[in-house]
């Protein structure tokens, strides 16, 4: 990788300084890309310049409405474009706010019956498996000790009694990064006619959405379009009947008090004034994605992988989880232990020290890193004994960075470098405190910007 090219995008903020312990003032390094990505300056762009026009859309005659009417129904067909799917075909884009709501949404719109089976994944975050628990029966496909699965485990657990009614997967782990074969897995579960759901939160920005899912979920603000929008993408006709996800005005045809009558989808899955700014902000950010391409997206990411997954795997004192940084595929991400010092040390001091952003905890997958750190059901008990009690002090879990489009090779290399002093044993420049309450560490310190941290700035990655 050519260290002095350019990056693939600048983002909004990229220049940044944030304080520093040593009254240093310090461009942040943001490796925390896989929890939110800051804006892509032409989702600024687009945000201002239609802010002037902005007005209701699908409720009003002005032309400032229409206005926004179109530039709504446009991001809509830039979505379904973005998806590989056609503007006019069969599938339609619903436009939410996240992919929690989208899957949310889809679990409610499915309308399983009693004795449904959804097949889901130990790897999944807890948007793409809460939902499911709430309206089926679900069974698990379980990974092995890297973190990973075949297709073979797929097809075991989609063969292992009642057909499942859905296969709900991610498209890409938001632990290790592990990109699992969706294609394959898909063309397994159609095989068997069963339908897909891709959780692809963490795959969009990253890699082309797999054109055979059924449906497809993402969030805006992970692929550069902080603005409230995500999608969910799916067939018309598995909107076509019974009552939406959300009741309201615009999702209807006629309404008296007995009896409704329900739009067409997708406006009969968006009742409410829809967020427009947010799904300018989204179109933007896609387009912004096709301009730069995949290949070099793709090029870009898996150099700043390499670099990032054998450098840490490097370090005397640091220890991997998930796949060996030779094996699969995987995102610009790695999710580490420190020996000996606590994840949530670890991360306040490359924050505090480096002004390096990361995330550390469970990261929303609490079953996948009980099994990525190995362990038992005893442990888990006591972790969930010591939680009822209100303490986070000692909860397990590890630190995550992860890279995007405005990371360079640099800043994968400081976060080694810092890494490597933490492993090593440098002892801190100033005392870190404790809040059990949250299990955050604040430094105790004068210098501005962190003094009576623990008061004012917000916990870092406290429920998951
Ligand atoms: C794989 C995966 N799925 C779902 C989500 C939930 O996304 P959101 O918080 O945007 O709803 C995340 C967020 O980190 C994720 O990484």
């Amino acid at each position: 990788m050519d260290a002095s090219a350019p990056l693939p995008i600048e983002p909004v903020g990229a220049a940044l300084p944030v304080p520093c312990v040593d009254g240093s003032e310090r461009r942040a390094i943001e490796l925390d890309q896989a929890a939110s990505t800051q804006a892509h300056p032409a989702v600024l762009r687009a945000v201002e310049e239609f802010l002037p026009w902005y007005s209701s859309v699908h409720r009003g005659a002005g032309f400032r409405s229409r206005r926004s009417t179109t530039a709504y129904e446009e991001a809509r067909r830039a979505i379904l474009r973005f998806a590989g799917r056609d503007p006019d075909g069969d599938d339609v884009a619903i436009i939410c706010r996240n992919t929690t709501e989208a899957i949310n949404h889809l679990a409610y719109r499915l309308r399983l019956g009693p004795g449904a089976v959804v097949a889901t994944t130990v790897v999944e975050h807890h948007a793409n498996l809460l939902p499911w628990g709430r309206v089926a029966a679900t069974r698990h496909v379980e990974c092995g000790p890297d973190g990973t699965f075949t297709v073979d485990d797929v097809v075991r657990v989609l063969d292992d009694g009642a057909p499942p009614a859905l296969l709900a997967v991610t498209g890409a782990s938001n632990v290790t990064g592990w990109i699992p074969p969706v294609d394959d897995i898909i063309a397994a579960a159609h095989q068997r006619g069963i339908p897909v759901l891709v959780d692809a939160a963490q795959l969009a920005p990253h890699r082309p959405l797999p054109l055979a899912a059924d449906f497809v979920a993402f969030s805006g603000h992970k692929i550069y379009a902080p603005f409230g929008a995500g999608a969910l993408i799916g067939p018309r006709t598995a909107f076509e009947d019974g009552d939406p996800f959300l009741a309201g005005g615009g999702a209807v045809d006629l309404v008296d008090l007995e009896e409704v009558v329900w739009t067409a989808p997708p406006e009969r899955e968006e009742a409410g004034s829809p967020n427009v700014v947010g799904a300018v902000a989204l179109h933007a950010a896609l387009d912004a994605i096709a301009g730069i391409g995949w290949p070099a997206i793709i090029e870009h990411e898996r150099a700043l992988s390499r670099r990032l997954r054998s450098g840490l795997a490097a370090i005397d004192g640091v220890r991997l989880l998930g796949p060996d940084p030779t094996g699969p595929d995987t995102l610009a991400q790695a999710t580490f232990v420190v020996d000996g010092m606590d994840h949530a040390l670890v991360a306040a001091r490359l924050s505090a020290e480096h002004a390096i952003a990361v995330r550390h905890g469970c990261f929303c997958a609490h079953p996948y890193i009980v099994r990525l750190l190995g362990l038992g059901p005893e442990d888990v008990a006591a972790y969930r004994a010591r939680v009822r009690r209100g303490d986070h002090s000692a909860m397990p879990g590890a630190v995550r960075a992860s890279a995007g489009l405005g990371t360079s090779p640099a800043d994968i290399d400081a976060l080694l470098a810092a890494v490597g002093e933490l492993a090593a044993g440098t002892p801190a420049p100033v005392p870190y405190e404790q809040d059990p309450a949250s299990g955050d560490y604040f430094p105790v310190t004068d210098v501005p910007g962190w003094a009576d941290a623990a008061g004012e700035l917000g916990g870092s990655c406290v429920p998951g």
